[in-house]
């Protein structure tokens, strides 16, 4: 019977972006008999591995049993309201069978599952992704949890025999529709509230004393609150964290819960003041018009994404605070409006202020005595969390802000 079920499923990936091109990847290598088409509204995607590429929606969705959807998700708590959504949903109305299982992994607000239906009248079922860019294969082929929520029992069901191919029972969860989207916006929203609780602890440091790498260590090594997402840093960011929390606030004002609302809010409030805080203080040690060389622009170490990230944020506040930037990431190669370097060397030629504004393993292995060669005499370093600021010449003058983890 499984086998026969394998047989017949035909599956459609629209929005081939990172979280489709991983979905489908890991559908068409786990779900053997499958045959996994995608299609981009936006951009034309590329054939992967064993993933067909269609040309239309109504090509993609052909005879699909289940159609993943993974286009991005929409701020300023529109949701399904938006008109690309609308455009969608009149799209999948009009081209898929009718008994069509329409899977969402994007990011959608509670409530939006319902609306979809009622707009496609297809089966929805909620299947929220949760994996992080740069891990995503692997997040996905080995899940913490995989959460499937709609109202059609059968529906479900479905969906939890494709991803029984790869994922033991006990990591599925069944649930209703509204509850997996919370728990998807809510995961993301304490993954952030984590990181501008530490920040926040830096930021006491900074002013009143204390280590925020120490504090972060003594509160993670209890076994209730844990270490992971509690390292300094010089704020979140990416395509995300900022947007579920928002999210969030949309839904909590929505259904007239303006103090959860708030609550949340304070988060993304906490995040701001940590970049601000630290543009500040990068300016100060470059001194009036002093060059920056930013060392690290990605939102995270790893990737080549900028969108939303904490040291674009701050290199664009120091640009307009005066002050000549030059960037390096050894992942992002060009940035508008940013000047950027091939090689750190080159990013701290005369620089008053060397900033490392992302933990990225590169910046750890720099010989940093040649590195102060490369800067202006009496430059100072700005490290968020790395252990570089011992190891650099005497020339440069480490400024260990937020008690971070140098040394
Ligand atoms: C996140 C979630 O982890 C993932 O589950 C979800 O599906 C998508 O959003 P991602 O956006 O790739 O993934 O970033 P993540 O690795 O979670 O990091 C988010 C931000 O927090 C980054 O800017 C990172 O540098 C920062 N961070 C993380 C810290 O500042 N300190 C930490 O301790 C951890």
């Amino acid at each position: 019977m499984a086998y026969l079920y394998s047989c017949m499923t035909q599956i459609a990936i629209i929005g081939h972006g990172v979280v489709g091109q991983a979905i489908g990847a890991v559908l068409a290598a786990k779900v053997k008999a499958a045959r996994v088409t995608a299609y981009d509204p936006v951009k034309a995607s590329k054939p992967l591995g064993r993933v067909r590429r269609a040309d239309s929606l109504a090509a993609a969705v052909k005879g699909a049993s289940h159609i993943f959807i993974c286009v991005p998700s929409y701020l300023k708590g529109k949701g399904i309201e938006g008109s690309a959504w609308r455009r969608l949903a009149k799209e999948l109305a009009r081209c898929s069978a009718l008994d069509a299982v329409i899977v969402i992994k994007s990011t959608l607000v509670p409530g939006d599952a319902a609306r979809l239906e009622a707009l496609t009248n297809r089966r929805v079922v909620i299947c929220p992704e949760f994996m992080a860019e740069g891990t995503a294969e692997r997040d996905i082929l080995k899940p913490h949890r995989v959460l499937v929520g709609g109202k059609d029992k059968n529906a479900v069901k479905s969906v939890i025999r494709i991803y029984r191919h790869w994922v033991p029972a006990n990591r599925i969860i069944r649930m209703d529709a509204w509850s997996a989207q919370l728990a998807k916006l809510f995961a993301n929203a304490m993954l952030a509230q984590r990181v501008s609780s530490i920040n926040s602890m830096a930021a006491l440091c900074e002013l009143g004393g204390g280590n925020a790498c120490v504090v972060s260590k003594a509160a993670g090594m209890d076994p209730r609150i844990g270490s992971m997402y509690l390292q300094t840093s010089v704020g979140f960011g990416g395509s995300c964290l900022e947007k579920d929390v928002r999210l969030l606030c949309a839904l909590a004002q929505c259904v007239g819960l303006p103090e959860v609302a708030r609550y949340w809010h304070a988060v993304i409030g906490q995040n701001d003041a940590q970049v601000r805080r630290v543009t500040r203080q990068i300016s100060k040690m470059a001194g009036k018009g002093g060059r920056v060389a930013v060392l690290g622009l990605a939102f995270k170490p790893g990737v080549a994404d900028v969108r939303n990230s904490a040291p674009l944020r701050i290199a664009e506040g120091l640009a307009k605070l005066g002050h000549p930037v030059v960037a390096h990431d050894p992942k992002v190669k060009e940035v508008k409006g940013v000047r950027m370097a091939s090689v750190p060397s080159v990013a701290v030629r005369d620089a008053a202020a060397v900033v490392v504004l992302n933990e990225e393993p590169v910046y750890r292995a720099l010989d940093w005595r040649r590195i102060a060669g490369h800067a202006a005499r009496g430059a100072k370093v700005y490290a968020s969390s790395l252990g570089i600021g011992r190891t650099a010449s005497t020339q440069m003058e480490t400024f260990i802000l937020g008690g971070s983890c140098l040394g």
